[in-house]
């Protein structure tokens, strides 16, 4: 079942963001490919974050989250936030970041991004749903999404089954 469900999801090539939040100023940052939107009115958007992401901690510590929408053009986002952690690397470094509303980090070099609020957490197995009202948004030309099958030469920084600790649950 799992082999043939991976190869549907292969063919699905989701599109790819990268998700942000900072708590006390402590900046953190992951590669997303679980994502969409989830209500129209009120506007919602959904993303699932690992429980073994350092990302995780800090999202769910904090009220508002950046979710920035990848182009084709940024393979080299993907690579920093995909496999590398927050926790030892300083994945903002050297970019232009601006707070956004409740001090989500926005990448500049993003055009399409928005900015949620959070209303849910929900446990879905290995990842939890982040749930949020879209508060702010900017990007309304078009562009073309990077996708999984672009980056198939990149590993993940955690395995989604390096679960964190009950005791690391939140970052405070
Ligand atoms: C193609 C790809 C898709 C990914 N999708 C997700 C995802 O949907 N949710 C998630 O939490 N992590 C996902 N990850 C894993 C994180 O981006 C990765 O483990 C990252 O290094 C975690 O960084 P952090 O510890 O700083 O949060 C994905 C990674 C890759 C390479």
């Amino acid at each position: 079942v799992s082999e043939v469900f991976e190869s549907i999801a292969t063919s699905l090539d989701n599109p790819l963001v990268v998700v942000t939040a900072a708590y006390r100023g402590h900046r953190a940052g992951c590669l997303v490919g679980f994502h969409t939107q989830t209500s129209i009115d009120p506007s919602r958007y959904c993303v699932w974050l690992s429980k073994a992401n350092h990302t995780y901690l800090v999202a769910t510590s904090v009220s508002h989250v950046g979710v920035h929408f990848l182009t084709a053009a940024d393979h080299e986002l993907a690579e920093v936030f995909g496999t590398r952690c927050s926790q030892t690397s300083d994945k903002f470094a050297g970019r232009t970041v601006s707070s956004g509303p409740g001090d989500a980090p926005l990448l500049e070099q993003c055009a399409h991004r928005i900015v949620l609020r959070r209303t849910a957490l929900v446990d879905c197995g290995d990842h939890v749903a982040l749930v949020g009202d879209i508060v702010d948004a900017c990007g309304s030309e078009p562009f073309v999404a990077l996708r999984l099958a672009q980056i198939t030469d990149l590993d993940a920084g955690h395995d989604a089954s390096t679960r964190a600790s009950s005791a690391d649950l939140r970052y405070t």
